[in-house]
């Protein structure tokens, strides 16, 4: 069965990979569950978003800041990671859209959560290959130290970390290319410059509040410590209205299940702040829906699905994007419009892949041929990644004119 967070692996070799050492893993398996255990004695229960904050990303055992999770040996796969075409179809895209507005320069790519920096690296072959970096800086927003030094070693001949601990920039390097590279672990910190923003499988990794219908009434869901057993957990709901519940709850609101993530909404509308005052384009691509998602929380762990009570920290947790709350987010303030979300096949498919795909099938490799037509399938194929992962773009509203006569690629 395919398991369709990110997707199951099968293929060997389909790119080369760095791994990490394994002292770099924390020693007891259980330290994050112990960490959440004290935080619910003290405090009582906590929210399903601080329970995804502290399993994901705690400096002490967090899933993604010690380890390289991806790949056969990891839990999950990604599009970028399967094979080049995903990375240079989103490379065209911010080609095509950039060249429509006279190439800017100076410019920046910023890529959030860039994972072992394949997407960054593909973009950045492209546009070489194109004569398009003159002028480009590249802004990588990472928490991993881990994932950074991946990134690091994959995109630069040469890096340095900043030991400075006031600044804001905690590594920086030159890439292969001659570009500038810099990691920042916030948004925030990133420069004001015309910007090209990517990012791809970041949103479904923020935290979510999860609400359930009761009795016409919407209650919070939270998690509690399971006193059956040591260190485990169970799910309640909140006897009273909790901040969330309170915040963001819409007065329309009609599903009996529903997850909402305040962290995405305000991630968004920062990126749309900067398309308005900066200039630029994003793509965001991601697993999600149209407003109409409910209970999609869920942990990966070895490629299957997992309990996400069960030694938090060992497996990846995960919700669906909410593609409209996340578009309301970024235009409700008019400086930007939305185009999306499109269906990853239907985007990709606009784009020229399969002509791509046709063209390497001829050139490649034999040993390689398999593992580039599983690509292009799990990519593409309704059943697969082609419907559950779309796409949405974010361009400034001063643009709207010249949209309707040049529609953007991609998304008619
Ligand atoms: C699911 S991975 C996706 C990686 C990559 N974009 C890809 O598609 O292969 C999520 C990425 O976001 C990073 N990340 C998760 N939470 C983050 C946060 N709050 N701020 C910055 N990066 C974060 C992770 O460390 C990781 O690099």
């Amino acid at each position: 069965m395919l398991h369709l967070r990110r997707c199951t692996w099968r293929m060997k070799n389909l790119r080369a990979y760095y791994t990490v050492k394994n002292e770099q893993l924390p020693k007891d398996p259980q330290q994050v569950a112990k960490q959440i255990f004290s935080k619910i004695k003290a405090t009582g229960p906590i929210t399903v978003a601080d329970y995804m904050k502290e399993v994901l990303i705690s400096p002490v055992g967090g899933y993604y800041m010690h380890k390289d999770v991806f790949g056969e040996a990891g839990d999950f796969i990604t599009s970028p990671e399967l094979n080049q075409m995903f990375g240079e179809m989103i490379a065209i895209w911010f080609l095509n859209e950039w060249s429509k507005v006279g190439s800017p320069k100076p410019f920046q790519i910023v890529e959030l959560g860039p994972g072992r920096g394949t997407l960054s690296q593909d973009l950045l072959r492209v546009f070489d290959h194109f004569g398009a970096l003159k002028g480009a800086t590249l802004h990588l927003v990472e928490v991993s130290p881990v994932l950074s030094d991946i990134q690091a070693r994959r995109l630069c001949i040469q890096t340095d970390n900043i030991l400075d601990q006031k600044s804001v920039i905690y590594r920086q390097g030159i890439t292969h290319q001659g570009i500038p590279v810099k990691w920042y672990r916030q948004i925030d910190d990133v420069p004001n410059c015309f910007t090209l923003l990517v990012a791809h499988e970041f949103f479904d990794a923020l935290p979510i509040h999860k609400f359930q219908r009761i009795n016409d009434r919407y209650k919070e869901i939270l998690i509690d410590i399971d006193t059956s057993k040591d260190y485990s957990f169970r799910y309640v709901l909140s006897k009273e209205d909790t901040p969330a519940s309170k915040l963001f709850i819409k007065s329309s609101e009609n599903r009996d299940h529903f997850e909402v993530s305040p962290e995405s909404l305000v991630i968004i509308k920062k990126v749309a702040d900067r398309l308005e005052a900066d200039g630029g384009f994003a793509l965001i691509a991601d697993y999600g829906h149209n407003g109409n998602g409910t209970d999609t929380f869920r942990a990966f762990r070895k490629h299957k699905l997992h309990d996400a009570l069960i030694e938090p920290g060992t497996a990846d947790l995960t919700a669906d994007v909410d593609f409209h709350r996340l578009a309301h987010s970024a235009s409700e303030a008019g400086g930007v419009i939305c185009l999306g979300p499109k269906a990853q096949r239907d985007f990709l498919l606009n784009m020229g892949i399969e002509h791509r795909f046709r063209a390497l099938e001829e050139n490649v490799k034999p040993e390689l041929k398999e593992g580039l037509q599983y690509g292009y399938k799990m990519m593409t194929d309704k059943e697969q990644m082609g419907e559950r992962f779309k796409f949405l773009a974010l361009l400034p509203a001063v643009l709207k004119k010249m949209v309707e006569k040049y529609p953007v690629a991609g998304f008619h």
